[in-house]
């Protein structure tokens, strides 16, 4: 009985635990839509389809998935030089935005969750802050 008893809290409290990581990330979502919106729309575009041979695309890319250290740093501190995205060379210049942690975690989540990408794990401005230019 106690064994069973046991197994249930550890149940219940891993759902909770599971369903306020969810919660959280919708939230840090809708936050970073809105960054989104003010920040990154006029290059990347609306659904993230970025503008050919100019803007690389946020939407299903390989940059976003697989560079996650890389895609933060980008946005926390800028980027330039080749890079390559989907197949594409880039060699574009993207200024840092001035962006707080939170709010870089916020769209970071966004761009991760949307369009076909899957980052795996939330990202938090913890992380972010961690990050050296
Ligand atoms: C003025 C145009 C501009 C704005 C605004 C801009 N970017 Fe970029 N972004 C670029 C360019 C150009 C590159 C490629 C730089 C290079 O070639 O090295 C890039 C690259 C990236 C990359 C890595 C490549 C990829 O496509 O996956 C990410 C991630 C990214 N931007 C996210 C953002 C986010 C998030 C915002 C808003 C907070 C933002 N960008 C705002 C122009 C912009």
């Amino acid at each position: 009985m106690k064994l069973f008893i046991g197994l249930y809290c550890s149940f219940i409290i891993g759902l909770a635990l599971y369903l306020r990581q969810d919660s959280a990330l919708a939230q840090s979502m809708e936050r970073g839509k809105e960054v989104y919106a003010d920040f990154c729309i006029t290059c990347h575009m609306a659904e993230g389809e970025g503008v050919a041979y100019t803007f690389p695309p946020l939407a299903a890319s390989d940059f976003v998935n697989n560079k996650r250290t890389e895609s933060l740093h980008a946005i926390k501190f800028g980027l330039q030089g080749e890079i390559t995205v989907n197949g594409e060379t880039y060699n574009g210049n993207m200024a840092p935005m001035g962006l707080e942690d939170e709010e870089i975690a916020d769209v970071m989540n966004y761009i991760g969750h949307s369009w076909g990408n899957a980052l795996e794990k939330m990202v938090t401005p913890e992380e972010v802050a961690t990050l050296k230019k």
